[in-house]
């Protein structure tokens, strides 16, 4: 890390993943001048810890960004739309975690991993996007396989955690589990169904073509992130009750041959990746042992019996951090190490 120092700010400071971009900071000793934590005008008056200093939260508006040299937003896509260009106007580079700037032509969208040469284009809008959760931990493990031998297409289908959606899910699990092994009533509030003891394969809106947005950011930002538009994406994205960790089935289909053995080797060298393979000892990735760390696990790595060049895998991270507050923060070293 450089030596240089910034001054910071959170947007989103109070909800899921701001909070966990403002224990990212603190755990991987980001060097700020100065911190400032941004949310709603609800939040006022409310105190979040930083290196065991309470800062007050501020309310977010038009004149927060001045003096800031980079933001980290995540406090929804109106916000980003409305706010990251009055951010950049003042000089600060925001990295942001909603969907709003993802596929903009002008807007990085990065893996540190996988393309962070793409960073030094934040000069075009002064934004960089972070991509969606289940896009990131797919990229991490794909990377190395079509840098080898060429994706030709990726077939996904998700097992996404309730903290995906922010606190107020994390709570409705919480509280319809409570209330139903009570024999009590529940209340729906964030999703269309109940999510305790279920599985809604629904994440955000339907669309036109009958996919769920959800599914389209993993077919777009997969290919942008790649950087191969010639990559086949299909997902299905389906919300599980699990509050920590998504998981993914993933079929991959090759241009070139390769063995599982040789899948394996080549995603044990991966510094990001973690292969958990050990199926005769009941050992592949869990969503349980996921959650709280930041590598991307893999397992399950099996040959696709049923055509000539397919591997099949089970991929699992934490939503929140590797999937969310971690990437922004690794953009934010990047960004701060070789660009500004
Ligand atoms: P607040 O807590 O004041 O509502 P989550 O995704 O976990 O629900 O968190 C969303 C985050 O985005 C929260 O920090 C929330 O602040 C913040 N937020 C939502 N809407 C706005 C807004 N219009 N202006 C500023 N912050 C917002």
């Amino acid at each position: 890390m450089s030596e240089k120092k910034v001054n910071m700010a959170v947007a989103g400071a109070t909800g899921a993943v701001g909070n966990q971009m403002i224990k990212c900071l603190e755990e991987r000793k980001f060097p700020l001048k100065s911190i400032k934590l941004l949310a709603s005008r609800r939040s006022v008056g409310r105190e979040i810890r930083f290196k065991g200093e309470l800062f007050a939260v501020e309310e977010l508006t038009e004149s927060s960004f001045q003096n800031v040299d980079i933001a980290l937003f995540s406090a929804g896509g109106d916000t980003s739309k409305n706010f990251a260009p009055i951010a950049a106007k003042e000089g600060c580079v925001v990295v942001d975690n909603s969907s709003a700037w993802r596929m903009d032509p002008e807007v990085p969208l990065v893996v540190p991993e996988v393309n962070p040469h793409a960073i030094a284009d934040y000069t075009k809008k002064g934004i960089i996007a972070n991509p969606n959760c289940s896009t990131i931990q797919l990229v991490v493990a794909l990377n190395p396989i079509h840098k080898k031998c060429g994706i030709k297409r990726i077939v996904v289908s998700t097992y996404q955690a309730v903290s995906g959606t922010g606190k107020k899910a994390i709570d409705e699990l919480f509280d319809q589990t409570r209330s139903m092994i009570n024999f009590l009533d529940y209340e729906k509030k964030v999703y269309p169904h109940r999510i305790a003891f279920n599985c809604l394969p629904h994440i955000d809106v339907f669309m036109e073509n009958g996919y769920t947005k959800e599914e389209m950011k993993m077919v777009n930002e997969t290919r942008k992130i790649l950087e191969d538009e010639t990559i086949g994406v299909t997902a299905t994205t389906v919300r599980v009750p699990v509050f920590f960790g998504h998981s993914e089935s993933v079929n991959v289909e090759t241009i070139e041959h390769i063995t599982a053995d040789e899948a394996r080797a080549l995603l044990e060298q991966e510094i990001a990746l973690k292969v958990i393979d050990e199926p005769a000892k009941n050992l592949y990735p869990l969503a349980i042992d996921a959650a709280g760390q930041d590598l991307t696990y893999v397992g399950r790595i099996r040959e696709d019996e049923s055509i000539s060049n397919g591997i099949n895998m089970w991929i699992v991270a934490d939503n929140i951090r590797k999937g969310a507050a971690t990437n922004t923060v690794q953009i934010a070293e990047m960004l701060l190490k070789n660009c500004l």
